[in-house]
């Protein structure tokens, strides 16, 4: 019998919160995340630990059926990749920020200001709707120092509880979209999988049910 192969992130802000929501729906799973691969003892299940930015890739290639994975970063690297269910948890906004002193008026003020950030198709989307172009800077990490050292003039980031805007002096002024986590799907997965992700679904409805 085949497996359902699930990608879940490997450390970071969703790791735990999704080994938790696969635990209330009794899924157990053998070991965690020392492996980067794990499977479980009660549900043909294989846990696979892959970085968040990875994770749109291997959905589209079917080298996993599903994945637990933010919203945002399917936004940002799989547009064309579908969610089966909201989950809830991990919670955020992706937002613009600028240095606080600075005087805001609106959306407009980024016309040719330099941009650092990890979601260039997200920041660009949005400011070409809004008819403004800026100048992207792309960093991975540690986006909100970019200002503080003369990279650039504003940031694009993931907002969740503001602290870190806060202790780099920066103030949120336009927010680009809300994210939780989902339930993402391979447009490859095959049929005997699909009707394991049901079963797994069914699960999840009921998990997320008993938590409201
Ligand atoms: C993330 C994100 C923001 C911050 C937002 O960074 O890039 O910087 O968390 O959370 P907050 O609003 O609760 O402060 P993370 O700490 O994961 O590190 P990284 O940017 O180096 O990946
Ligand atoms: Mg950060």
């Amino acid at each position: 019998m085949k497996k359902i192969r699930i990608a879940i992130q490997k450390s970071g802000r969703l790791n735990e919160d999704s080994l938790q929501i696969l635990k209330d729906c009794g899924i157990s799973i053998d070991n965690g995340k020392d492996q980067l691969k794990a499977c479980s003892r009660n549900f043909p299940l294989e846990v696979f630990y892959l970085r968040n930015g990875d994770i749109p890739q291997y959905l589209r290639d079917g080298v996993v059926d599903i994945a637990i994975i933010g919203e945002n970063v399917l936004i940002e690297k799989g547009g064309d990749i579908s969610i089966a269910e909201k989950l809830g948890f991990s919670k955020c906004k992706v937002s613009l920020a600028v240095p606080k002193p600075v005087k805001y008026k609106d959306v407009t003020d980024f016309e040719g200001k330099r941009i650092a950030t990890s979601y260039p198709n997200t920041v660009v989307n949005y400011l070409e709707s809004k008819g403004v172009k800026s100048d992207i800077h792309i960093i991975n990490g540690s986006v909100e120092i970019a200002p503080n050292i003369g990279l650039a003039d504003a940031i694009c980031d993931i907002v969740s509880s503001g602290s870190t805007l806060f202790k780099n002096n920066l103030k949120e002024v336009e927010v680009m979209l809300t994210s939780e986590a989902v339930l993402a799907v391979s447009p490859l997965i095959d049929t005997e999988r699909q009707l394991l992700l049901e079963k797994l679904q069914f699960r999840i409805q009921s998990v997320l049910r008993a938590r409201q």
